[in-house]
């Protein structure tokens, strides 16, 4: 692993208002800083936004600001988000700097005075709002192939930087470094475009009678410079003036040399040739080391539809983080979605995720453990004794995850690389089942029952370190809970992982409760205020989740039945994959359902509460070994489950996403 750090997000436009897009990268980013922050490397995570061009000018325009004035008032939406998702960028560009916009003259001429870049007349086409040209070939009738809109024919004369002198060796740094553009199937994108199609040379100005806002063209200042030109300098000119000092590296050129190149640009897919082509080729003609990786994330729909100001389904990550904390969103949108690969943000969704694998999961894992230190050992933790074998396997998937850890962040897998922490997660909780402290206490087992909790102790301990990088709050709160009295700040990440750092005789502190179930899902974004009060004060009775787990639930007064009665019933999972209504009944719906190994025609009584279009897609409870009837003439080979009560009714279905054909027992 290097020993410098440096990772970048696209700096954004200040013509809006930062969405989960925005968010999403710098959440990856700052994981990342993070965790090598937590190695002691020397890192420099920046971000920033894109002040210059027609986009920017216009949304000024339309409220009657100037340009700088619009951008200033912008600006802190950006770095407010941040501040709220507990983002530590070390530094924040605007490429209205001055010493940004000196970097990117200094650059122009130079790749002028090399013969870089040629005057020329353009004629063709271009899309206004995308700031675009296109050639007569790539217009699709009279309109930006990109965006759909019309384009515009134009004719005038402008400054191109001569790209497409880098076409063959565009192509060979890609094939040679299967790191350079990720995830795979990007990069053979960019190689497919570049092997076809002929590269050409990249228009870098426009004239200020269209476009007054901009850089100044140093060597002709009837122009500006095209704001992608100018945006992608940002990486390199910040590591002049904004990047943390470095040894030996106090001016301006060696800080830079210190920093560049950065070890990753992440970008969403959109703007993958901007950076992969556009800025390779820039850095080659400027002979400057290249980037160590560009990173291609997806894209994030809302509910299965592509957001937009307007449709108005535009996620706002402020809302979510003021209803559920800032880890809670940062875990969600880096577990939930594959990074590279697109992904859909839904409530349901996010609800899941938090109420299992935070609340459940996590949150009670912690509260269960403090509250039997606090009863058993009144709140120090004892010193384990004999191990068993239940004991050895939590040390060895805690012994295992550092380098998962490692690995997994190396490719930028941050889902992974929470499912493989999960795995700890779950196994420790269920230890405490296997090893039931409360009948060990019960039995006055108090050498094997301190072991236990030790054991988990330890266990929770690791996972604050390890959880930091993307949950810094809760890390420090599970640590601060145990009565670990060391900031994440001030640790390393090598000596902390070794098992063993909880110190017997440490005493819990009463803490606060992580993650207080979200009881009502409130709708679109649930902005569930009284929860949000429990998240921020973590006033929760911990007592009461742990009297929860301890007791068995009570049988009394109930017709029993043996497990193997209760085995005859083959209930399986099912995932519906069509729905109609019967004919000549209100009441009854006719289903195609999945089963893994079969397709099944169901016929149910739901259909007062649940119309085709509700149940299309949904995962169920099929009781599999039914014998068919026929309901109104239609054949059911099976049945689905479903609880009533008085006129409501509701069809049972799984927590998280489970294949048809799963048993259900
Ligand atoms: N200013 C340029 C970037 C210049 S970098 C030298 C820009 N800005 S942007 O504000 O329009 O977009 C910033 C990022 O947001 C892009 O990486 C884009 O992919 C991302 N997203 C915009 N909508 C998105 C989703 N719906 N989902 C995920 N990311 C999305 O482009």
């Amino acid at each position: 692993m290097p020993d410098k750090f440096y990772v970048t997000t696209p700096i954004y436009y200040v013509n809006d208002v930062p969405h989960i897009g925005h968010a999403y990268t710098t959440i990856a980013a700052d994981t990342l800083a993070r965790y090598h922050r937590l190695f002691g490397h020397a890192v420099f995570f920046l971000t920033g936004t894109d002040e210059h061009g027609q986009k920017v000018e216009k949304a000024a325009l339309d409220r009657s600001l100037s340009p700088k004035a619009h951008a200033d008032g912008m600006v802190d939406n950006f770095k407010r988000l941040w501040k709220k998702l507990d983002i530590t960028n070390d530094a924040f560009i605007r490429t209205t700097d001055s010493e940004h916009v000196a970097v990117v003259q200094e650059l122009l001429q130079q790749l002028y005075d090399k013969g870089q870049i040629e005057r020329r007349t353009y004629n063709g086409w271009y899309c206004t709002p995308d700031e675009r040209f296109w050639t007569e070939k790539e217009i699709v009738e009279g309109k930006c192939p990109d965006c759909g809109r019309p384009v515009e024919q134009i004719s005038e004369d402008n400054y191109f930087f001569l790209m497409s002198r880098y076409q063959s060796q565009l192509i060979a740094h890609i094939e040679k470094d299967p790191g350079y553009i990720r995830p795979e199937s990007r990069r053979n994108e960019v190689l497919g475009f570049l092997k076809t199609q002929a590269l050409g040379d990249l228009c870098i100005t426009r004239p200020k009678s269209r476009l007054a806002w901009g850089i100044e063209i140093p060597f002709d200042r009837q122009f500006v410079t095209y704001v992608w030109f100018d945006a992608l300098v940002n990486y390199l000119s910040a590591t002049r003036y904004l990047s943390p000092p470095a040894e030996g590296a106090s001016d301006p050129s060696a800080r830079q040399r210190f920093w560049w190149p950065a070890d990753h640009h992440l970008v969403g897919k959109d703007i993958l040739t901007t950076h992969s082509v556009y800025w390779t080729a820039m850095l080659m003609a400027l002979g400057l080391p290249l980037p160590r990786n560009i990173f291609a994330h997806g894209w994030w729909t809302r509910e299965g539809r592509k957001m937009s100001k307007s449709l108005g389904n535009v996620i706002d990550p402020n809302e979510v983080v003021d209803a559920y904390g800032a880890d809670a969103f940062r875990y969600f949108v880096l577990r939930e979605v594959t990074f590279g690969l697109d992904g859909d943000y839904s409530h349901e969704a996010f609800v899941t995720r938090f109420n299992t694998e935070l609340a459940n999961d996590l949150g009670n894992l912690l509260s269960r453990v403090l509250t039997m230190v606090r009863n058993y050992f009144s709140g120090a933790f004892p010193a384990p004794s004999s191990e068993q074998q239940s004991d050895r396997e939590l040390r060895d998937i805690a012994a295992g995850l550092p380098r998962m850890i490692a690995g997994h962040l190396s490719a930028l897998a941050f889902s992974r690389y929470l499912q493989d922490l999960w795995t700890l997660v779950s196994r420790a909780n269920r230890y405490v089942e296997e090893n039931a402290p409360w009948t060990l206490a019960k039995n006055k087992e108090m050498d094997r029952l301190g072991s236990v909790l030790y054991h988990l102790g330890e266990c929770l301990r690791l996972i604050g370190l390890f959880i930091a990088p993307v949950m810094p709050a809760t890390a420090q709160t599970i640590w601060d809970s145990l009565g670990i009295e060391k900031k994440f700040a001030d640790v390393h990440f090598t000596a902390e992982a070794a098992w063993g750092g909880l110190q017997p005789g440490t005493t819990v502190r009463s803490g606060v409760q992580l993650f207080p179930r979200i009881e009502k899902p409130g709708g679109s974004q649930g902005s569930s205020r009284a929860n949000a009060d429990k998240q921020k004060k973590g006033k929760v009775n911990m007592e009461k989740t742990e009297t929860a787990a301890q007791i068995p639930p009570a049988a009394a007064g109930m017709d029993l039945i043996g497990i193997d009665e209760f085995a005859k019933v083959d209930l399986r999972v099912g995932k519906i994959t069509a729905a109609e209504r019967v004919e000549k009944s209100d009441k009854l719906v006719r289903l195609q359902v999945d089963i893994g190994t079969e397709t099944r025609q169901v016929v149910a009584g739901i259909g007062k509460s649940y119309g085709p279009e509700d149940l299309m897609g949904k995962t169920v409870v099929i009781v599999a070994n039914l014998k068919p009837a026929k309901l109104m003439g239609v054949e059911s080979q099976g049945m689905l489950l479903a609880a009533s009560s008085g006129d409501a009714l509701a069809v049972a279905t799984f927590e998280r996403e489970m294949k048809p054909g799963a048993k259900v027992k």
